[in-house]
């Protein structure tokens, strides 16, 4: 029997839910939350910023506005299926100490095994940048421009245990313009991810949204 989706406990301005952001790049999408979350008071709070590395440059954003980061690389010497296991405990662990309440991936590169999925299922989302289920997978825009489309887009899901299957939450239309190429198109779709992404988190963590 599939696991079913448990939502996080309803959150207040006075009790805000702790927020994990677990990011593998520059984090420009984890600089927009933390934006977001200083512009007024919010019920939800970044309490502990993750990534798979220790030199992903967005651990900075996470450092300057004095949240606890942490860059946890993925352990040497041991079999794949371990490696990501072991992997996937010592992020666990860090998630424990923090009491992170609903993990948000920004840009985090990584799949987790169905076994962590299941601790947190209805309490993970992530943004993939395309109008899912078109072009789920590691290249949605290199596919995106390979399929000739003129409008992508980013989509806001929860995580189950497929890759970008999870229930959509939301999504925005961006328009594909003549001459893109890669690095033009995932800069205009970043520009809606980074509006798009708080604001369907903000819903979420009000219980204003439902799958
Ligand atoms: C974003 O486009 C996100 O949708 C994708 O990876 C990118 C991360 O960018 N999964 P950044 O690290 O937040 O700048």
């Amino acid at each position: 029997m599939e696991t079913p989706f448990i939502f996080p406990r309803a959150a207040s301005i006075e009790a805000p839910l702790r927020l994990a952001v677990l990011i593998s790049g520059g984090g420009s999408g984890l600089a927009s939350l933390l934006a977001f979350q200083s512009l007024e008071p919010r019920c939800h709070r970044t309490v502990i910023v993750l990534a798979d590395s220790r030199n992903a440059g967005g651990l900075e954003h996470g450092k300057s506005a004095g949240i606890t980061t942490v860059g946890i690389p993925i352990p040497m010497g041991l079999e794949s299926t371990e490696r990501r296991l072991a992997h996937e405990n010592m992020i666990q662990s860090q998630l424990k100490s923090s009491k992170a309440e609903v993990l948000i991936l920004s840009g985090y590169m990584r799949i987790f095994t169905p076994s962590f999925v299941e601790k947190w299922k209805g309490r993970i989302m992530n943004i993939h940048p395309s109008m899912l289920p078109d072009f789920p997978g590691a290249h949605p825009h290199r596919d995106a421009l390979s399929a000739g489309v003129t409008t992508t887009g980013c989509t806001v899901h929860l995580v189950d245990e497929g890759v970008d299957t999870g229930p959509i939450l939301a999504q925005r239309e961006v328009p594909v313009l003549e001459g893109d190429n890669e690095e033009t198109l995932q800069e205009r779709v970043k520009k809606v991810e980074h509006v798009l992404y708080p604001e369907t988190i903000d819903l979420f963590c009000r219980g204003r949204l439902s799958i």
